[in-house]
């Protein structure tokens, strides 16, 4: 057997075998304390796991082990097959969490360590970071008075029936109201068939449960929302993206990803799409329904910024449009209100409400009922209105800064002017990509969400996502100014990596 020996790309001992910890900790511990200490600095690249197993004389599952638990504490972030780079410093990392008696990153499923990824993976090394990486309205647009005013109502005029819970489809009174402002937009459904859900991040997991199974195929456009691509993996189904253009998803490659993968369910954001900002252009909306009856799919639409446009209103949903009963529209309070509320709906065709009312009865039984109650007292006030019209103003005030401050500081950034919602889709200049960007960024205080979170098939690793809707504007250009700084440092780093070979190639020899 060969002998171990200190590896030669990283400053740290070869594990013990002798010890009583685990190699992959005592390579964790290893790693962490070079970073730490400054023998292993933000920015580098790490060797391939399979490299620095050979190099340590350690199996692959163990530096594979050891990543894992360095990326899910923010030290870490990896692609596969574009290596992995130290991306955070280990202050606050818990004392004596490497002690640990279960080996966690290895116990736990593959989807839940990548899930950790998404969630936990944006390197926030300062305190002060701006967070263009949001998904959440900025709470200063909260409409907080009108809230508290109508909570206030809610509890003084209740009765036990309040604390009771509400059936697992949702609070009558809720669905009634929805159906009632679904209609208005052309979506004709009756109180019935509208579904409460914990946000619409739920109402994707109930859908997972009622219709897919291990080994389906769901079509996504290219990029779509990361939750959803999860949602979806981790109900076992494969994703297949169709790419997206200014116009909305390419019906040509729909037409051709349908036929080719027979899918289970397409999954489409066709208003202020989440992350490009596209909106499918009417025409297409009417083709997508054509094939999704041809090939017999259903659609899952999710319209939870179409009230938020900044130019004329966008074209009618799917769902209006729908007469064969194929759209399982999805809605939020989350991004037209308040997030902390978690009240999300479904309105789905009639076949679709006993599988759907059931799994969500299982997930958690129902929605918070006081949540619901309050959501539906909102809705057919006239706050309603007078928010919305306040938010597309605030935002596409927002929008507006955030596109003045890349023209002046980052003109090397590609981006479309989104028309609504919350995104703005930017493409990095070459040869940039987000495993530089994101280092650089968590140094200069910015954080953003880098393109292959989106990615359904790999790949998009020159885009990033910004949200325009999380900050003042003051705070918008300051963190463009800082994305600036931190594409200026990527690009420095590009320049002065040198040519190195291979550390497999130099072991091989
Ligand atoms: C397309 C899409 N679906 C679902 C969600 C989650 O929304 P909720 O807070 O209602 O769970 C988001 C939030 O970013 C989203 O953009």
């Amino acid at each position: 057997m060969r002998r171990p020996r200190p590896a030669r790309q990283l400053p740290i001992p070869p594990p013990d075998p002798a010890a009583p910890t685990p190699l992959y900790v005592q390579l964790v511990d290893s790693i962490e304390d070079g970073i730490r200490h400054g023998r292993l600095q933000v920015g580098q690249r790490l060797p391939a796991e399979r490299d620095l197993a050979s190099d340590l004389g350690v199996s692959r599952t163990t530096v594979t082990g050891a990543y894992q638990e360095l990326e899910a504490r923010g030290l870490l972030r990896g692609h596969v097959g574009r290596g992995t780079i130290v991306v955070g410093t280990p202050a606050g990392t818990p004392a004596g969490a490497s002690r640990a008696a279960v080996a966690w990153p290895q116990r736990v499923s593959a989807m839940a360590n990548q899930a950790a990824q998404v969630w936990f993976g944006i390197p926030r090394s300062r305190p002060d970071a701006i967070a263009l990486d949001s998904g959440w309205p900025d709470p200063k647009l909260y409409p907080v008075e009108a809230l508290e005013s109508l909570l206030g109502e809610l509890v003084g005029t209740s009765s036990a029936e309040l604390y009771a819970g509400a059936p697992p489809a949702g609070d009558p009174v809720l669905r009634e109201v929805l159906a009632g402002w679904l209609a208005a937009r052309g979506i004709r459904t009756e109180p019935d068939s509208v579904l409460i859900t914990t946000g619409a991040l739920q109402g994707l997991n109930v859908v997972a449960r009622a219709l897919l199974a291990p080994g389906d195929v769901v079509i996504t456009e290219s990029p779509t929302f990361q939750c959803a691509l999860m949602a979806w993996r981790w109900a076992g189904a494969e994703v297949v993206g169709v790419p997206v253009d200014r116009d909305g998803i390419e019906v040509d490659a729909l037409e051709e990803a349908l036929a080719r993968h027979r899918p289970k369910l397409l999954y489409l954001i066709p208003t202020f799409h989440n992350p490009t900002g596209a909106v499918t252009s009417r025409e297409r909306r009417r083709t997508v329904l054509e094939l999704a009856a041809r090939f017999r799919v259903p659609i899952v639409e999710s319209d939870l910024y179409g009230a938020l446009h900044f130019e004329d209103p966008p074209p009618p949903p799917l769902a209006a449009l729908d007469d064969a009963g194929l759209v399982i529209y999805q809605g939020s309070f989350s991004k037209i209100a308040v997030p902390g509320l978690r009240v999300g709906w479904l309105a789905a065709p009639r076949g679709a409400m006993a599988p759907l009312t059931a799994a969500k009865g299982y997930v958690d039984l129902s929605t918070g009922e006081l949540a619901q109650r309050l959501v539906a007292a909102f809705l057919e006030s006239p706050h309603r209105e007078r928010h919305l019209a306040f938010l597309r103003a605030e935002c596409r005030a927002r929008r507006d800064q955030m596109v003045a401050a890349l023209r002046q500081y980052c003109p090397g950034l590609g981006f479309r002017v989104p028309p609504g919602g919350y995104y703005l889709w930017a493409e990095l200049p070459a040869p940039i990509t987000t495993d530089e960007l994101l280092p650089s960024a968590a140094e200069h205080g910015v954080t953003i969400r880098p393109g292959p979170e989106f990615a359904p098939d790999g790949g998009l690793d020159d885009h990033v996502r910004l949200c325009f809707a999380a900050l003042e504007p003051r705070r918008i250009t300051e963190g463009i100014r800082r994305l600036a700084s931190a594409l200026a440092r990527a690009g420095e780093r590009l320049e002065s990596r040198p040519r190195r070979t291979s550390l497999a190639a130099a072991s091989v020899v």
